[in-house]
């Protein structure tokens, strides 16, 4: 995956108009983009920032006779299913290319989550129609969860469209492209219980060579009633652990530096091996993907509260190299919200689960998610999610107002009753106060050593590094006169911050 943030296409910002953008808040899902403050702690699969980002290999494009354009949204998991993508069109003939102009085939890899981001992709799909009619040879693809939300209606609304792909149907691509091709509209949404893409090695993207996703399960099975995932991803399975230990060997042996574990519920991976009937749990995994090679950092997202367990924090605090930042959603501190979510904890279950973690790991990290103005949601409600808040600390979170989705049990069971307005002050109100939770997040760091991967110049000033911290929060610092290179570790000493960034010194 990219961590490149400098070359950055940011063609889907749109999305974040479905947050309140507190100005200081709003540069936190602004990575590295030009004319924009980079980020100080980003949850990597979460990156807002890479909205409509688009994807092409490093390989020689010229060698491919057709070409295809790819823009991805929504979730880590939806970029690394681009990079399936490309290996699959690139066995069939077609290379990446970022130049939509030249492109034979266009495709938007799709998110559902909330309105906003689908209201994002399909203005992003009128925007094709130019060159659809500048071209009339060129081929429209849907893929991902909006591909799955809608399926054959989307041929219907939206006419361009010659093709709609789920996100378990990747395989049927080129039959899909050869018979769209003929001119007949091609739809494959079947979801699946056991494809994980596991044999595919995926072509890594636009890519700094320092970090990459690795998807490790698919789907998921929680129904939180606010979330649409389980409608576009389906039934929970978890990949070979024999793929994926050998993916980030390869990763490794080509000069990566990090791995980031991925699903919607890490933590509840279990693999069963048909062999020796082995089970393998996300604890054992982290732990074979730690051992790699202790220069090899792994990070992982995301963790349900109600599934992380102590096995798993004893070996994040067992190896060195898995990183010390765990991404923790609670979406809601009030114990009836979280009934009415389906997320099966309670408030004081989850500030137990907080106290276990700052017991284990006192320098980990935590992040959450959060949604503001879910059905029924009082002030006494809003006013828990405040104080939770406060009681965790979180370093950094995603803070969203709810959107109904339709078919999701909140949609079918509840009213969505908090008035717009309502919704969007909560929601700053939750924005400022963890505003000043990163910011004394940020103090405390000031006068520590990190050990900081090297992820290239920092997009300002190229006598500058940008790395990160185990913590995840980016560091900028002076290359002075150190022989330090792209994915080296180097300590540095915090000295100061900007509003999204430590930094600090060489020591
Ligand atoms: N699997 C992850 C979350 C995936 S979706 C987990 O369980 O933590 C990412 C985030 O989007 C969620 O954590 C939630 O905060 C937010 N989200 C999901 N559905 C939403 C909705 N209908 N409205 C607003 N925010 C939503
Ligand atoms: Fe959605 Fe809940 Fe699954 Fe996360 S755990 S993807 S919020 S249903
Ligand atoms: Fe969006 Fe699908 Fe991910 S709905 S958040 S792209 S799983």
């Amino acid at each position: 995956m990219s961590h490149d943030f400098n070359h950055l296409y940011i063609k889907g910002l749109g999305i974040l108009s479905d947050k309140l953008t507190h100005k200081n808040i709003l540069t936190k899902f602004a990575v590295q983009i030009k004319c924009m403050e980079p980020d100080l702690l980003i949850d990597k699969t979460q990156d807002e920032a890479r909205q409509g980002e688009a994807y092409a290999s490093q390989a020689n494009s010229a060698v491919f006779e057709k070409h295809f354009y790819v823009e991805s949204y929504g979730c880590a998991m939806n970029f690394a299913d681009s990079e399936v993508v490309a290996a699959i069109l690139e066995k069939n003939g077609f290379g990446g290319t970022k130049n939509i102009e030249i492109a034979d085939l266009i495709l938007i890899n799709t998110c559902s989550i909330r309105e906003k981001a689908e209201l994002t992709i399909r203005k992003r799909l009128t925007e094709f129609r130019r060159l659809k009619q500048a071209n009339p040879g060129v081929l429209v693809g849907v893929l991902g969860c909006m591909a799955e939300r809608l399926k054959a209606q989307l041929l219907e609304e939206e006419k361009l469209v010659d093709l709609v792909v789920g996100p378990d149907a990747y395989r049927t691509l080129p039959d899909l492209i050869a018979n769209a091709g003929t001119g007949h509209k091609a739809v494959n949404v079947l979801l699946s219980r056991d494809e994980t893409y596991g044999d595919i090695a995926p072509v890594r993207l636009d890519n700094n060579g320092i970090s990459a996703f690795v998807s490790i399960m698919r789907g998921c099975n929680n129904m939180c009633s606010f979330c649409v995932v389980p409608f576009t991803r389906g039934r929970e399975r978890s990949r070979d652990a024999f793929s994926i230990l050998a993916e980030c060997k390869d990763l490794f042996e080509k000069g990566y530096k990090e791995v980031v574990l991925l699903g919607q519920n890490v933590d509840s991976y279990y693999w069963n091996n048909p062999e020796n009937n082995a089970t393998t749990t996300f604890a054992m995994l982290l732990e074979e993907v730690a051992q790699i090679d202790p220069s090899l950092r792994v990070r992982f997202s995301t963790s349900h509260p109600k599934d992380i367990t102590d096995e798993v924090l004893h070996t994040i605090v067992k190896y060195d190299n898995i990183c010390k930042h765990i991404h923790l959603p609670v979406q809601s501190g009030s114990t009836r919200m979280l009934q009415l979510m389906n997320r099966t904890y309670t408030r004081e279950w989850y500030m137990a689960k907080i106290d276990r973690i700052r017991a284990l790991l006192p320098n980990c990290s935590i992040t959450s998610d959060i949604i503001a103005g879910f059905c029924t949601e009082t002030e006494e409600d809003h006013r828990d999610t405040l104080s939770l808040l406060e009681y965790a600390k979180y370093d950094l979170s995603y803070m969203y107002f709810y959107s109904e989705r339709p078919g999701t049990l909140a949609a079918r069971r509840y009213e969505d009753d908090v008035d717009l307005v309502t919704k969007k002050r909560r929601l700053q109100e939750i924005v400022d106060a963890q505003w000043t939770l990163s910011n004394e997040s940020n103090k405390r760091d000031v006068g520590s050593v990190f050990e900081v991967l090297i992820e290239g110049n920092s997009k300002r000033n190229e006598a500058e590094w940008m790395g990160r911290t185990s913590q995840n929060k980016v560091v900028v610092f002076p290359k002075g006169n150190f022989n330090y290179k792209k994915g080296d570790y180097a300590q540095v000493k915090i000295q100061d911050f900007t509003k999204g960034t430590l930094l600090g010194r060489i020591v």
